[in-house]
């Protein structure tokens, strides 16, 4: 069976531990100027954000930077208010947090953003 993802264009999207940005380059490829997509990372291990915007256009051919934007914020603590996003996405990312509690916070974190008929991708 396949399960199609339906992106309405004006989604408000989190990406937890973006990284070098391929999920956010996905999902704001997806969006139209109403939406946009958040991606944040602690950026510890040489990715730098700036340099991936940059790549985020370079690689779409679009101008991305107009419906996305990066910080450095930790998953397990997010500086967001709850009930915003219409999707948190989590590609990779969740699995490497320490110890086990963490995990537990980043996924309360996700679902404490996320709107009520929001919809958690990791
Ligand atoms: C394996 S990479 C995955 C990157 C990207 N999501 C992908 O699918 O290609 C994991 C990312 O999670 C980030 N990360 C790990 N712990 C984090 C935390 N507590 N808060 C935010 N980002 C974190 C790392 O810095 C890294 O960029």
């Amino acid at each position: 069976m396949d399960i199609v993802l339906v992106i309405p264009e004006d989604s408000i999207i989190l990406d937890l531990g973006t990284g070098h940005g391929l999920v956010l380059i996905k999902f704001a490829s997806k969006i139209s100027s109403e939406g946009h997509v958040t991606g944040i990372d602690l950026w510890k291990i040489g990715i730098n954000p700036i340099i991936v915007l940059k790549h985020t256009t370079a690689f779409t051919g679009k101008n991305l930077e107009n419906r996305s934007d990066l910080k450095t914020a930790d998953m397990i603590e997010l500086p967001f208010e709850n009930k915003k996003y219409d999707f948190v996405t989590a590609s990779m990312a969740i699995h490497n947090i320490k110890p086990k509690q963490n995990r537990y916070k980043a996924l309360d974190e996700a679902t404490r953003v996320l709107k009520t008929e929001g919809l958690l991708i990791y």
